[in-house]
């Protein structure tokens, strides 16, 4: 059993059972009030069920993409081109399995072990982010992640680094520092590419091609359509809505994509200056929900990996959490 946690999978369930009963109106309209008026809520505190339920969710779902998201660009470790852009992947790489760290930590403070945080990712009850179940075909994919894949989870963090939980914002925090670094690296790669070669330009441009309706998708479905979004913002565990973010994301990243002379796949995506929104093509959203549930290009395969790494891992674990059945070997 993982450490960290205060209270393991079924007596977690019988305190959610208990809470959802005494949800009483005055302690939700006190706890709403701290909300309003900017406190974080910590482990401790009274907090409504479907607040730890939520929380839990999301939680989770942000530290398996950490771990997750580690694979496809470490698929490129051992090819990356040159030296320094193999050191800063490896740093990356190991930064994105840290993030996963801080954030199950995070997630354990509500009452989730790790343990059955793991096996829900293992047997698929978990969601992660849509954007790890495609491959990274090519160098410029790791471009293009490191660019405007960690731009994109920057948006999202340092918006909810604001929130409410404590422990989550905190992990955000530290998370964001070291996503800003993985911006560089991507952004670095990215211009090189971008003002290389004929052949690496292609390569770069194709890249974005196939990676532009995933990152689309990476803000979440459309707010009329979002099933959290409300009552997340009520209570501050979101900062802004799906729709909102994206639209921040592209203020920020088009233009630099544009300056650089690529393009991106949408004809229609331009900036209405009047309103300030970005007009675009509905990415297809049925592949969106395909992916996430478990069809898209890599799930499998990502899946396949963790599982893997459990399984071989399981031993090392064991030693670290019950040393008394270590064995002895007699002295030669
Ligand atoms: N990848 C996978 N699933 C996603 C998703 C994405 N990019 N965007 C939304 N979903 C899922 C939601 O988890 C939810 O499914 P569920 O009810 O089975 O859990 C469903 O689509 C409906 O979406 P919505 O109601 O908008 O979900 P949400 O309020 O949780 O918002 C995020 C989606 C991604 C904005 C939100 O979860 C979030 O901010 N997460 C933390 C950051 C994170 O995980 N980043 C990814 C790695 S860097």
């Amino acid at each position: 059993m993982y450490g960290g946690g205060y209270i393991f999978d079924e007596p977690n369930k019988k305190q959610l059972r208990e809470e959802e009963q005494h949800d009483e109106p005055e302690k939700l309209a006190a706890f709403e009030e701290r909300i309003a008026k900017g406190e974080k809520i910590e482990p401790g505190d009274w907090m409504p069920a479907e607040y730890r339920r939520q929380l839990i969710r999301l939680i989770e779902q942000h530290a398996h993409s950490e771990i997750i998201g580690a694979l496809p660009e470490g698929t490129w470790i051992t090819r990356a081109p040159g030296f320094k852009r193999k050191l800063a992947l490896i740093a990356k790489v190991q930064d994105e399995i840290g993030h996963g760290q801080l954030l199950y930590n995070a997630a354990e403070t509500l009452g989730k072990s790790r343990e059955a945080m793991i096996n829900d990712l293992l047997s698929g009850k978990s969601k992660y982010s849509n954007v790890f179940n495609y491959p990274a075909e090519t160098w410029a994919d790791v471009a293009v992640i490191g660019f405007l894949i960690d731009a994109a989870a920057i948006v999202n963090q340092v918006a909810n680094a604001k929130g409410s939980y404590g422990p989550y914002c905190r992990a955000l925090e530290r998370i964001c520092y070291e996503e800003s670094f993985h911006l560089k690296q991507g952004h670095d790669a990215f211009i090189e590419l971008a003002t290389g070669t004929p052949a690496q330009r292609d390569m770069l441009q194709d890249a974005l091609n196939r990676w532009w309706q995933p990152i689309m998708h990476f803000f979440g479905p459309p707010d009329k359509v979002s099933s959290h979004s409300e009552k997340l913002m009520q209570w501050k565990v979101k900062m802004a809505s799906n729709d909102d973010m994206r639209n921040q994301f592209l203020d920020a990243y088009v233009p630099k994509v544009w300056e650089l002379g690529l393009t991106l796949p949408d004809p229609a995506l331009r900036k209405n200056e009047a309103t300030g929104r970005w007009e675009y093509t509905d990415p297809d959203w049925d592949e969106f929900f395909r992916v996430i549930n478990g069809g898209g290009p890599c799930n499998a395969e990502r899946l396949q990996v963790r599982k893997w790494a459990e399984e071989h891992g399981r031993w090392v674990r064991k030693a670290l959490m019950r040393p008394a059945e270590r064995k002895t070997f007699p002295a030669a």
